[in-house]
């Protein structure tokens, strides 16, 4: 395996884990920024397929924090204007960046089918799950 594919298949693996593990992540994957260009391109995900695979910087929730450089938390998809729906189920959403030496990558998106499911210890958990992440990339 090439250290990229080594690199996508421990992600991958990140993602079954967050999936199976707690019972409200119902869409786990990660976005990295696509080469030099300012838009985000899908990488290893679980869950259902989504048409977003490329996501222009600043659109929804995952293009809005690629510019921001902050997680977001949106209990409730359907107040938040700016939002791509991957899936009529979806009810909540969180994005959390992953830096590296200080900059921007990607992020991982989790979304569930519950509304309010998303807790400040879920946020937190991630927030330092992607510092670790950061170190395999
Ligand atoms: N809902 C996201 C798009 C990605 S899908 O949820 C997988 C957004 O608003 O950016």
């Amino acid at each position: 395996l090439s250290s990229k594919q080594e690199t996508n298949a421990k992600l991958q693996m990140i993602c079954q884990l967050l999936h199976d593990e707690f019972e409200h992540f119902n869409w786990v994957g990660f976005y990295f920024k696509n080469g030099d260009k300012d838009e985000l391109k899908l990488g290893p995900y679980v869950g259902a397929a989504t048409d977003h695979t490329i996501i222009p910087y600043g659109k929804g929730v995952c293009g809005q924090v690629a510019v921001s450089n902050e997680t977001m938390l949106v209990n409730d998809v359907h107040e938040e204007s700016n939002y791509l729906a991957c899936s009529i189920e979806t009810k909540a959403e969180i994005v959390v960046p992953i830096f590296k030496n200080g900059v921007n990558i990607g992020q991982i998106d989790i979304d569930s089918h519950y509304k309010d499911s998303i807790t400040a210890e879920d946020k937190a958990l991630l927030e330092d799950l992607m510092t670790k992440v950061a170190e395999i990339l």
